[in-house]
């Protein structure tokens, strides 16, 4: 099967690099937003994220433009029909989700392929409300998409070969490195990030040393770009306490266990760089 159109389903900061990169590199982009509004403030970050993209020469201007010409923006399931492959990238919350899949399930042909870019629910949850779960996968994106080279691929029990050969072969040809991770609590990256940074949330929570000492000491004694605070302000503290809470009422293991101070920060409105206010200020 050959993938030539695609669709993606949520236009936020997930979904909009997924369109991008797909439309970047060829394909025709179906993207579905749930209002105009929304639609629009996608595509908007779709535009600037190219312009960041032109602006650092990693792609002219005429690339931009046919790449921004192939995308195509939609709030109609029914638009989503001549999909091959299809990326739900909408929030974290599993009744949405399985009504999503339930919809693509009777909008899209029944060869296209439907994926989900969750990065905590079960794939297998959302591959049983369709009447194709050998064509459900996970295509688990990494932000900033357009930036970021890994893509974690999740394959659930029900995933056929056929399914995941030509996911995969996709999401290498958009320049991704793959992992294959099976259907567990926040497969390979998050099942290993989200102790970290709890880790860290509690390190500076009882006092053991500053924020900016625990961010300075990993991004110089470990070379990473970010420390961990600063990555969970990146990502979002709301984010990262709903994949917490999700991987902790799944497994019960207490390196899962939210800290009270990151449940406190959510409640209060801070939310990290996205609004303003995290565990640094970005007014
Ligand atoms: N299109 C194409 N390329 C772009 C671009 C765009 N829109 N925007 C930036 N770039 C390129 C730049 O040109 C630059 O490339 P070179 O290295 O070749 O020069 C590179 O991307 C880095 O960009 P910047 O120089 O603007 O930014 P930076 O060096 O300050 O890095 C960062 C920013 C990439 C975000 C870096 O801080 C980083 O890697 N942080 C960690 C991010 C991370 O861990 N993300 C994963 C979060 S977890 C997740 O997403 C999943 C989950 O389930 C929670």
């Amino acid at each position: 099967m050959e993938i030539k159109t695609v669709g993606v389903i949520g236009c936020g900061l997930m979904g909009s690099g997924i369109a991008e990169i797909a439309a970047r590199r060829g394909y025709n982009v179906i993207v579905r937003e749930v209002n105009d509004d929304l639609l629009k403030k996608g595509l908007e970050r779709v535009q600037s994220s190219m312009a960041r993209g032109v602006e650092k020469g990693k792609l002219s201007a005429a690339d931009r433009d046919a790449a921004l010409a192939r995308i195509k923006g939609t709030t109609a399931w029914k638009d989503l029909e001549p999909a091959d492959l299809v990326v739900e990238a909408a929030i974290e919350n599993l009744e949405l989700k399985k009504n999503i899949f339930k919809e693509l399930d009777a909008v899209t042909r029944p060869e296209a392929i439907l994926a989900s870019n969750t990065s905590s629910l079960a794939v297998t949850e959302m591959a049983s409300v369709t009447r194709r779960p050998d064509k459900v996968l996970g295509l688990h994106f990494f932000n900033p998409v357009p930036v970021m080279p890994l893509l974690e691929i999740v394959r659930t029990f029900l995933t056929s070969e056929e399914t995941y050969r030509v996911a995969r072969a996709w999401g290498e040809g958009l320049g991704k490195t793959v992992v294959v991770s099976k259907d567990a609590p926040g497969f390979i990256v998050n099942a290993l990030l989200i102790p970290y940074v709890l880790d860290a949330v509690r390190m500076y929570e009882s006092g053991f040393a500053s924020k900016e000492d625990i961010d300075t000491a990993i991004k110089l004694g470990l070379n990473h770009p970010m420390g961990p605070l600063t990555l969970l302000d990146f990502v979002g503290l709301d984010t990262t306490l709903f994949i917490a809470d999700e991987m902790f009422k799944e497994t019960k293991d207490p390196r899962f266990a939210a800290p009270t101070l990151l449940r406190r920060m959510v409640t209060a409105g801070y939310l990290g760089r996205k609004s303003g206010q995290g565990f640094y200020d970005y007014t």
